[in-house]
């Protein structure tokens, strides 16, 4: 399966016909199971709008999305179920992510029977603790019948991270899917997440500010700088020899442990 973007661009234009914002421009882009591939960039050069693209939340204003060469047909109800297995998201925003009316063992039992994961009740039961587990909510019938605002920020995302690895998907969209993790449970979900690379040749496309992670676990890198791919390569190129100034920028700015900084005095000796 192989999951791309071909130039694809993307425009928002204010209501009041205002200034377009173009958040992403004639981006391309190649993503696969078994590959971990990350998208950094500085905050606003549209990351989560190419992730949106992939996901077809939204629809580019050109270019186009294709799954194993075919568009992405949004109007083709069955196909649209399949993609939306096969290549799986964890957004940024886990509040608005989660229905709030909805228990934990509901939001993720939902998922498993619409996608014939499982159907009796017990199975179901079975599959979606299984997934908590995996994401460190253990035990996880604990879980089960708390609502969203019963969780933490950090177990509400847990919880989406559960509920796109309920549906065995090829390919998981994770767009800043750790940040908000303390370290010791951020370092078990992504060992969870290599894990499933490792085992069942999950691919992900994972976007992060957190440069230390893309070093460990990525396999290749994509560099965004206002809505545009200025560089991708495999990671160790893209670490050890960055052609784009601005790689070496982002590189070069990566957040440094607090006792590694220079005292405030040296700050503006540099
Ligand atoms: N729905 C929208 N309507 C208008 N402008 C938008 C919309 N979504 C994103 N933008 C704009 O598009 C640009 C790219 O935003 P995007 O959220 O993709 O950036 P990002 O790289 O994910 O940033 P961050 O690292 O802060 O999450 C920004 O200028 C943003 O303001
Ligand atoms: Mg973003």
């Amino acid at each position: 399966m192989r999951l791309e973007a071909k130039r694809v661009s993307k425009t928002f234009r204010s209501r009041r016909g205002g200034h377009a914002v173009s958040a992403v421009k004639e981006a391309s882009f190649v993503a696969q199971p078994g590959q971990f591939v990350a998208i950094v960039g500085e905050s606003g050069s549209g990351k989560s709008t190419l992730a949106r693209l992939l996901l077809y939340l939204i629809e580019p204003t050109s270019g186009s999305v294709e799954l194993d060469g075919a568009p992405v047909n949004r109007r083709d109800r069955a196909a649209a179920i399949s993609y939306r297995r096969n290549v799986q998201a964890v957004l940024q925003d886990p509040a608005g992510s989660l229905n709030p009316r909805k228990r934990i063992d509901q939001t993720i039992g939902e998922v498993i029977r619409l996608h014939d994961i499982a159907r009796r009740a017990a199975d179901v039961r079975r599959k979606t603790e299984e997934v908590l587990d995996i994401v460190g909510m253990s035990p996880a019938e604990r879980f089960l019948d708390r609502y969203p605002h019963e969780l933490s920020g950090g177990q509400r995302q847990r919880v989406l991270i559960a509920r796109a690895i309920a549906l065995n998907p090829k390919i998981i969209v994770a767009d800043e899917a750790i940040s908000a993790l303390d370290a010791s449970v951020k370092a078990g979900v992504l060992k969870v997440m290599v894990d499933l690379k490792e085992r069942l040749g999950v691919g992900y496309v994972f976007i992060t500010h957190d440069l230390p992670v893309v070093r460990k676990v990525a396999d290749y890198v994509y560099v965004m700088k206002a809505g545009e791919i200025v560089e991708h390569g495999e990671k160790d190129k893209i670490f050890d020899s960055p052609a784009h100034p601005y790689t070496r920028m982002l590189l070069d700015s990566a957040p440094v442990l607090p006792s590694h900084r220079p005292p405030a005095h040296e700050e503006g000796i540099r």
